[in-house]
């Protein structure tokens, strides 16, 4: 079996997650309401510091819905310029919503408030107008980095000077939390909408959640029903969700210490660069080999790493791979790529 570090997307649902599914309580979520999806919406609303929180069957459709529920078309959405919101979302911003995106580059994909102020522009009769802000944390194409609360504050403070909302895009804000050794309202809290995703570090096979106001939630309830997100006995996908918030989530620490076991092993190798992981990405610049190339050698040698760029290699560690095995799989890499 290769050792398979494409993503953290790639775990396989345990038994006993599988049991808590099979065991779930059920109802038309679509109708009346599903009470295990009820109790988990409930529970991540607290635990993200929002007063309401709504199921969704995807990232994507639930970071999507948070920009549709606060910006209007013809209007400008800052975010950083390696967002997942606008380079991995199919277009959705331009597509669904007719919102502008205007990008701001920040070194490891950190945004920070002196830079959206620097993005703004005076109204003008030429110039859309501010209709939001996103931050993500952690940063994916930035390589798993972590945004400190303070600047996410700094951030929401220019979005609050301009009257405007604070999206989180935070797939992996669990992993933001346990690195900052805040709970997640610490950093959720801050934006007026957050996305977290439930199928990368926690393992389930689907699911996110969206949180924000009361209001906004209702009106985010309607958007995902007309992107076809009404989902029926949707408590077999909540029960995992609620499962991995009691038994994974706990554990996730455990994802980064592998994540610097692995870069450990690369940092002894002169061709490779990789920088000490803030989190669970591992991100590996190459020096002699192209991407495709590294990535074909390192399959054969057992070792599963996605392109993220002509000569960069992405590692994600997860719950389906030890400390152990991604020591081992970055000695495997060193070596092969030597
Ligand atoms: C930062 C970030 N946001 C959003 C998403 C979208 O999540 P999904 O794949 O569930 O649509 C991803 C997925 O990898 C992500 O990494």
């Amino acid at each position: 079996m290769p050792i398979d570090l494409r993503s953290d997307t790639v775990t396989r649902p345990s038994d006993a997650m599988r049991r808590a599914m099979a065991e779930a309580e059920v109802g038309d979520d679509v109708l009346d309401g599903d009470p295990t999806t009820g109790r988990l919406e409930a529970r991540v609303a607290e635990l993200l510091g929002h007063e309401a929180a709504l199921f969704f069957p995807s990232g994507t459709q639930a970071n999507q819905t948070g920009i549709g529920v606060s910006v209007a078309r013809g209007e400008e959405l800052v975010l950083e310029a390696g967002a997942h919101l606008l380079h991995y979302e199919m277009g959705a911003l331009g597509a669904l919503w007719g919102v502008q995106p205007r990008l701001v580059s920040a070194p490891d994909g950190i945004l920070t408030g002196e830079l959206v102020e620097g993005a703004l522009r005076p109204a003008s009769p030429h110039v859309p107008r501010l209709g939001g802000i996103a931050v993500e944390n952690t940063h994916n194409s930035g390589g798993g980095t972590v945004t400190p609360v303070a600047t996410m504050r700094g951030v929401r403070a220019v979005a609050d000077r301009c009257g405007v909302p604070m999206h989180i895009d935070g797939a992996r804000l669990w992993n933001a939390a346990v690195a900052l050794r805040v709970e997640p309202a610490a950093v959720a809290g801050i934006g007026t909408t957050v996305m977290v995703s439930f199928s990368k570090g926690l393992g389930c096979p689907v699911g996110s959640c969206l949180a924000g106001s009361r209001d906004r939630m209702r009106a985010a309830r309607v958007l995902r029903k007309r992107l076809g997100g009404g989902m029926r006995q949707s408590g077999v996908l909540t029960a995992a969700c609620l499962y991995a918030l009691d038994h994974v989530l706990p554990r996730l620490g455990d994802d980064h210490a592998a994540a610097q076991a692995l870069a450990a092993e690369l940092q002894q190798h002169p061709h490779l660069d990789a920088r000490p992981p803030a989190t669970n990405i591992v991100m590996i610049d190459l020096q002699r080999d192209t991407a495709d190339t590294a990535i074909a050698k390192l399959a054969e040698a057992g070792v599963l790493v996605v392109p993220f760029g002509a000569t960069r290699l992405r590692a994600v560690t997860h719950l389906d791979v030890t400390v152990e095995q991604a020591a081992r799989a970055g000695a495997v890499i060193a070596r092969t790529l030597a």
